[in-house]
């Protein structure tokens, strides 16, 4: 078979955009041009089959981070394996808030793949950065992808922030699970591929925020990611806590102590 006749008839079953992907990825090759570029050349026998159980295994609705073993986030490669969310296009703009904010210190708590902790210690090379995760198996693709990109962090294993010692007025950033298991818009397919302890909270989403909130009592600035649905929700919790709203942005929330 050769490259343009496996894409068309991989096209049937999945997004061709993903098709292109799972081929160039076992190609070995960096760019789709690639694919129009040598579209009659035979697929070796091996590279078919590999590339046939991806398609296999997208076409049951496995996202294609976990079928490829890494997504791109804020322009970096991070390793995720299915013990750890995939970063969401969304989360990159908590790093735009947490540049502009010029911070000496970052604790990230819910680190999972790393990426947000990762990306602002590359990003904002003299900030001491923290990372903080519940999960044994999430901290440990976050330390291999700190290694990989050459990020310096702290890994704490902790709930939330119980407990810690935090620099002075460091910036406290946090995608925590915010999904309610009873939002009717979600793609229950695709979300039971990631971690469980990873997405969903109890209080309508809101409990590890609203438990994070009522950990923190020091000065500090605080970024959350949430759904949009839940702002006004968190910014009234937040106020009750001694809080200054500063703004808010799509998913993200800016809060000061
Ligand atoms: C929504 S994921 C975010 C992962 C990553 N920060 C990102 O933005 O892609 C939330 C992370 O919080 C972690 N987590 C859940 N409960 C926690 C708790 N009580 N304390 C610390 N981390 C927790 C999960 O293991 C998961 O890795």
């Amino acid at each position: 078979m050769t490259i343009s006749e496996w894409v068309e008839r991989s096209s049937k079953y999945i997004d061709r955009l993903d098709a292109e992907v799972i081929l160039t990825h076992y190609l070995n090759v960096h760019d789709r041009s690639y694919l129009v570029a040598h579209d009659d050349e035979e697929l070796p026998d091996n590279i078919q089959q590999a590339c046939d159980i991806m398609l296999a295994a997208r076409m049951r609705g496995k996202p294609l981070a976990y079928i490829l073993g890494y997504k791109e986030f804020y322009g970096r490669r991070f390793i995720v394996t299915p013990e750890v969310l995939i970063p969401r296009p969304e989360t990159e703009e908590i790093i735009d808030f947490a540049i502009a904010a010029k911070p000496k210190s970052i604790v990230d708590v819910g680190t999972g793949s790393g990426c947000i902790a990762i990306t602002l210690a590359l990003e904002l090379p003299k900030a001491e950065v923290t990372a903080i995760d519940i999960s044994d198996t999430a901290l440990s693709v976050a330390q291999k992808n700190a290694m990989q990109l050459g990020a310096k962090i702290d890994f704490r294993k902790n709930d939330l922030i119980e407990g810690l010692t935090l620099p002075e007025e460091p910036l406290i950033v946090a995608n925590l699970p915010y999904v309610d298991k009873t939002w009717n818009w979600l793609d229950k397919n695709s979300l039971s591929y990631e971690p469980q302890l990873a997405l969903y909270a109890q209080k309508e989403g809101l409990e590890l925020i609203y438990r994070l909130i009522d950990q923190i009592n020091i000065p500090c600035r605080l970024l959350l990611e949430a759904d949009p649905s839940q702002r006004e929700q968190i910014k009234k919790y937040a106020k009750e806590h001694g809080f200054k709203f500063i703004r808010a942005r799509n998913y993200i929330l800016s809060f000061k102590k």
